[in-house]
């Protein structure tokens, strides 16, 4: 009989994307995926250990998922995988001892093996090695899930930025090779995919191909069929020349680069270990409009960690007002146990960071709504991949990342996977609602990103 798989997920697109890897595993076992915990034969939490919010969120979670095991019945197999059973290991299974397995991010692919193990015995399974052999050899072909995909190809960073737990839960950095990401891509774009987000937490750093990702791209680029490249997240340090001029060179790769600088004072970046100045990331974002004069540009930011004063607030908000970013992430700085900054003198206090976060946020929220607002009555090439909310509209992706929306009735179904010229009418805080242009529609297919 089928049985049925119900998988939440916490924390970055990495995780979102190993979820669906996750389900591509379990497929063979006959595992099909429900929408509500109640009917779930197994249930995995893929965690997020980034922030203590994060980490904090999946106990509650298994807390609540005990009531489907009432006294220590045998309910439903439950599986935490990700970044908290990386790092916390046995510590699950003594806070939530209805837990019945715990994977970390490298070794999912022997989820089968694992689970076989639970159901011939009495114990949890446990598998949070980082294991010599590559899950990506081991793992199911991928295929297309829509016409927008993400294809890792980076795992692990090694650059050990003082709040960050990633190079722990993660390991070190590992590149995939070029000739296994080339064909999985292929393979995608055969099924249907227009567009191709690379991904890796330091996917700059990528080094399976001789001239680095700018090689990869190049080689991507060549793919018929494929109409837009994206790489995220990507570090400063790993920005090189020819990394910058791909984006000149590359018309598939699209005008948005999200790439962290997370804080404007140089002695707040010192303590975060980041290894480069303010004034680097200027000049940085200088050439690559130089050589990309439409691109725009993504941050993340932590307010609030040990060290930064006022003044060094300060003057991250006078980078955000000087480079200008079409969007941005921010967070206040969380201690992580075992990472340097949480040993640091000087943390913080709570209301201090509240308030920062607040105008950090706020200056953002404008500068995104300005650079929406800047779209209006423009014609942008969107990428539809989803019906929207209501009948007969239609969501996609503007060449900058933006959400669009259209009215498009009886044609909607048809544009899904095309990429169509819509003139924006309205910008709203985090989308763009447009309206096909009429001429185009009969060629939608064939316009290019
Ligand atoms: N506290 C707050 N934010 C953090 N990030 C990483 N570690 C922490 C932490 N300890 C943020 C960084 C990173 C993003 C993914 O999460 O801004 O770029
Ligand atoms: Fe964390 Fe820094 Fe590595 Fe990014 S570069 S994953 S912030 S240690």
């Amino acid at each position: 009989m089928a049985k049925k798989l119900f998988i939440q997920t916490y924390g970055c697109q990495m995780n979102v994307h190993d979820s669906a890897r996750m389900a591509d595993v379990l497929a063979p076992l006959g595992y099909a995926p429900t929408a509500t915990v109640e009917d779930a034969d197994l249930v995995i939490l893929n965690t997020c250990h980034i922030r203590e919010k994060a980490a904090e969120k999946v106990y509650s979670e298994l807390g609540r998922l005990r009531r489907l095991k009432p006294g220590g019945a045998r309910g439903p197999t439950i599986a935490v995988a990700g970044c908290v059973a990386q790092a916390e290991g046995e510590e699950i299974l003594r806070r939530a001892p209805h837990v019945d397995l715990v994977v970390g991010p490298q070794t999912y692919h022997r989820l089968p093996h694992m689970l076989a193990e639970v159901a011939s015995r009495a114990g949890a399974a446990i598998d949070t090695d980082f294991p010599a052999d590559s899950k990506f050899d081991a793992l199911p072909a991928p295929h297309a899930a829509g016409p927008s995909a993400f294809l890792t190809v980076q795992e692990g960073c090694d650059k050990f930025c003082a709040f960050c737990v990633v190079p722990y839960t993660r390991g070190a950095e590992v590149s995939r090779r070029a000739a296994a990401v080339i064909a999985e891509a292929r393979i995608l774009v055969e099924g249907g995919v227009r567009e191709i987000t690379l991904l890796g937490q330091n996917v700059n750093a990528y080094h399976g191909a001789e001239a680095g990702l700018a090689g990869l791209i190049r080689a991507l680029a060549e793919i018929d069929g494929l109409a837009r490249i994206r790489y995220t997240t990507s570090h400063p340090r790993d920005m090189s020349d020819d990394l910058i001029r791909v984006h000149a060179e590359v018309e598939k790769l699209m005008p948005w680069l999200h790439l962290p600088v997370q804080s404007g004072s140089d002695s707040v970046l010192r303590l975060m270990n980041r290894r480069h100045d303010a004034a680097t990331y200027r000049r940085i974002v200088e050439r690559l409009r130089g050589a990309r004069p439409d691109i725009a540009l993504s941050s993340d930011f932590i307010v609030g960690h040990p060290g930064e004063t006022e003044d060094d607030f300060r003057a991250t908000l006078a980078l955000v007002e000087e480079i200008g970013f079409a969007q941005a992430y921010s967070f206040k700085y969380s201690p992580r146990p075992g990472t340097p900054a949480a040993e640091m003198d000087d943390q913080v206090p709570e209301p201090v960071k509240a308030e920062r976060l607040a105008r950090v946020q706020a200056l953002v929220a404008t500068q995104q709504s300005e650079f929406n607002r800047g779209f209006i009555d423009r014609i942008v090439p969107v990428l539809f991949d989803r019906p929207g909310r209501m009948a007969g509209q239609l969501g996609g992706r503007s060449p900058h990342m933006q959400a669009v929306h259209v009215d498009a009735a009886g044609e909607a179904a048809a544009h899904i996977g095309a990429i169509v010229p819509v003139r924006i009418v309205a910008a709203h805080a985090i989308s763009l609602a447009g309206r096909i242009e009429p001429a185009a529609s009969g060629t939608a297919r064939a316009a290019s990103a």
